[in-house]
């Protein structure tokens, strides 16, 4: 681990205590109210030298870690995205921290367009793989071997097929589909749209591949889950916008806190 990872660690132990985190969760825009239900300790990003305080809004800019359905927990109510600094990796501290914290599990949320009838607004998708259409990645720079990370399984069978479990016993429908990472911040064009949709994406955002890509580099086992804000560009008249997407998210974001609190309390997600 590396000093500024080391110093973190220290002054979160010293604060919400020394036992070992099992999953660290990503919360994505308008979905920071996850963090609230956390029965713990609440950090500032700006107490936490590397973590992003800037942020966007819509994310709340905190670190949470404590009890969540009898399991610990640590949880980022926002994140770094790369069009916000243009450095693709600029979660890879927060991530750093986690995993020193004790997490082997990651498990993020996005906001996401879909490019599929069948997920309209509103919906939830389980990503089962990715493409990261942005030509970027966070490893670029890593002097060791262990950047040729592999990306084959990406996305952990079995955390999703515990997260499918948990959307069955919630009856929450939760397909599977693959993500399209474009850099943002501006949304896509109707033609990118319709080109990422040739290629096999199911639905489009502005974040969460690099954080997977980092989060494979560190050892943790990885899902996924998007919440679908908007129909993509060109696939129907909703309005396209920042605003829309904080308006839409608590759409989702309310069955997404079932999934997840019913994968934690199953023991599912640790055990899987
Ligand atoms: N594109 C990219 N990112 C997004 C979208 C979208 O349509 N909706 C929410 N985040």
């Amino acid at each position: 681990m590396n000093r500024a990872a080391d110093d973190l660690v220290r002054y979160i132990r010293d604060r919400a205590g020394g036992a070992k985190v099992a999953v660290g969760l990503i919360l994505g825009s308008g979905l920071g109210h996850l963090a609230e239900a956390v029965d713990g300790v609440s950090l500032d990003y700006a107490a936490l030298p590397g973590f992003p305080h800037a942020g966007v809004s819509g994310h709340s800019p905190r670190l949470v870690i404590g009890d969540l359905e009898g399991v610990r927990v640590a949880v980022l109510g926002g994140r770094a995205h790369y069009y916000e600094s243009g450095r693709a990796d600029a979660m890879r501290l927060p991530l750093e921290v986690l995993r020193a914290l004790g997490a082997e599990t990651l498990i993020l949320t996005n906001a996401a367009g879909s490019l599929r009838e069948d997920m309209p607004t509103g919906s939830l998708m389980s990503l089962s793989d990715h493409i990261n259409f942005s030509g970027l990645n966070p490893l670029i720079g890593e002097p060791t071997d262990a950047r040729f990370v592999p990306m084959t399984d990406a996305y952990d069978r079995g955390l999703r097929e515990a997260l499918s479990d948990a959307a069955e016993a919630e009856d929450v429908d939760l397909p599977e589909g693959v993500y399209a990472w474009y850099s943002g911040p501006s949304f896509e064009t109707p033609a990118e749209i319709r080109a990422i949709r040739t290629l096999g994406a199911d639905a489009v955002g502005m974040s969460t591949v690099p954080e997977v890509i980092l989060g494979r580099f560190l050892g943790l086992r990885c899902a996924a889950i998007s919440t679908i804000t908007n129909m993509a560009a060109g696939l129907s008249d909703e309005t396209i916008g920042h605003e829309h997407t904080k308006a839409m998210a608590p759409l989702g974001a309310a069955k997404l806190e079932k999934v997840l609190r019913r994968a934690l309390r199953d023991g599912a997600v640790t055990a899987a």
